[in-house]
C-alpha cells in the first residue's frame, strides 16, 4: 500500500515520514516536495523523493501517480493561494485514483469564526467532502511547541506575555501527536470519513499558560492582555510582515505566518472558537496526548536559557 505525503520536506512531513518508516517499507513511501534535495536521507533509506508543487500543477500529476492514501499538508499562503494549492492538490489525487485523502486541518470549524487560517481549513474540508473520494480530516489545535519554543521563551525573556487572546481557551497539541494521529489514519483500518479533533489533554488560557512557563522558566512573566489592535501594532514594532511572505522562516525552519493572520487567530481564540478538548489523540494513538506541562519541560533548557536572559 503507497502512502503519500505533500509538503514532505517541512518539520510536520518530516517527522511523519520517519515515524512511517517504522510502519511500512520504504518503497512504499511517497515524499512529494519542491525541494526533493531536502529530502535525500529519505531517499537513500529507499523512500521515492518526488517533485511536486501546488502552485504548479502540471508538476503533480507524476508525483501523485500510484499512490493509495495520501496526506495533504496544509500549506502556508493562507487566504486564496492556498486555497488555491489545496483544490490543486486533491484535484490532482482524484484524477490519479488516490483512494483515501487525509487532510490536516484545524480545530474551530465554524463559519463565523474571524481567524483568517479558518476559512482555507473550511474551504479544504468542503471541497473533500464533494470529490468523492474517500477522506479523513485531522482538526490540529495549535501545536503546543509554538507555545513551549517560541512565545514562552519571549516571555521569559521580556518578562511580559502580551496577547490579545484575553481568557479564550485552547487546547495545546504536541506537534509529534498531531504526527502520530496521521500515521495512525494513514496505517490502520476504521477511519473513513472521519473528522477528529486532534488537541491536547487540557483546555488552557493563555495567563494558564504564562503562569506555566514562569513556574518552569523560575521567573515572574505578567500576563499583559491587549486589544486586537495593540497586538497588530506590537508585531509592526517588531517587523513582522502583515502577510505570509514566502520563504521567510522561524529558527526552527518552519513558516512564519503574517501579523494578520496570528491576530486573527487571537480573536478567534477570545470569542472561543477553539475551546475544545477531545480524546481522539488518545483514541488513534493508544496513548494519552502530551499535557503543555510535558511539552515545557521537554523543552526546558531552552526556556531556563530565556529566563536566565532576561
Ligand atoms: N496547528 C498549528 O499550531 C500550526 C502551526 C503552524 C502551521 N500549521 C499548519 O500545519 C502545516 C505543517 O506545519 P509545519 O510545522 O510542518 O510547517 P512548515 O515546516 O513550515 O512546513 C510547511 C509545509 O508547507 C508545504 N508547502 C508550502 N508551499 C507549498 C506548495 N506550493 N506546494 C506544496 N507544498 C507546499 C511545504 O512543503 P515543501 O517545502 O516540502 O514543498 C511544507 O511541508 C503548515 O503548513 C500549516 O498549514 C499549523
Amino acid at each position: 500500500m503507497s502512502i503519500l505525503i505533500t509538503g514532505a520536506s517541512g518539520s510536520f512531513g518530516r517527522q511523519l515520514a520517519e515515524v512511517l518508516m517504522r510502519k511500512v517499507p520504504a518503497s512504499e513511501l511517497i515524499l512529494v516536495t519542491r525541494n526533493p534535495s531536502a529530502l535525500g536521507a529519505f531517499a537513500a533509506r529507499g523512500a521515492q523523493v518526488r517533485s511536486g508543487d501546488f502552485d504548479k500543477p502540471q508538476t503533480l500529476p507524476s508525483a501523485f501517480a500510484g499512490a493509495e492514501k495520501m496526506l495533504l499538508i496544509s500549506t502556508l499562503a493562507v487566504g486564496p493561494r492556498r486555497q488555491h494549492q489545496h483544490r490543486a492538490a486533491i484535484e490532482t489525487a482524484v484524477a490519479a485514483g488516490v483512494k483515501h485523502i487525509a487532510y490536516t486541518s484545524s480545530v474551530g470549524i465554524h463559519p463565523r469564526n474571524p481567524s483568517l487560517a479558518e476559512a482555507d481549513h473550511m474551504f479544504t474540508e468542503d471541497l473533500l467532502r464533494r470529490c468523492g473520494t474517500v477522506f479523513t480530516v485531522l482538526r490540529d489545535a495549535q501545536y503546543a511547541e509554538v507555545i513551549a519554543t517560541m512565545l514562552a521563551p519571549m516571555a521569559l525573556q521580556t518578562g511580559k506575555w502580551i496577547m490579545s487572546a484575553g481568557e479564550g481557551c485552547m487546547a495545546f497539541v504536541s506537534k509529534q501527536d498531531c504526527v502520530a494521529s496521521a500515521a495512525a489514519v494513514l496505517t490502520t483500518p476504521g477511519h473513513e470519513g472521519a473528522v477528529y479533533e486532534i488537541t491536547g489533554p487540557q483546555l488552557y488560557t493563555f495567563r494558564d499558560a504564562a503562569a506555566l512557563a514562569a513556574e518552569i522558566g523560575g521567573r515572574p512573566v505578567e500576563y499583559v492582555s491587549v486589544s486586537h489592535e495593540e497586538k497588530l501594532a506590537f508585531f509592526d514594532a517588531a517587523g513582522i510582515p502583515r502577510e505570509y511572505v514566502e520563504g521567510e522562516t522561524n529558527s526552527d525552519g518552519t513558516g512564519i505566518w503574517g501579523s494578520e493572520e496570528m491576530v486573527s487567530y487571537e480573536r478567534a481564540i477570545r470569542q472561543g472558537y477553539f475551546s475544545i478538548c477531545s480524546h481522539h489523540v488518545e483514541m488513534l494513538t493508544g496513548r494519552p496526548a502530551q499535557s503543555l506541562r510535558e511539552v515545557f519541560l521537554a523543552n526546558l533548557v531552552a526556556l531556563k536559557s530565556a529566563a536566565s536572559n532576561r
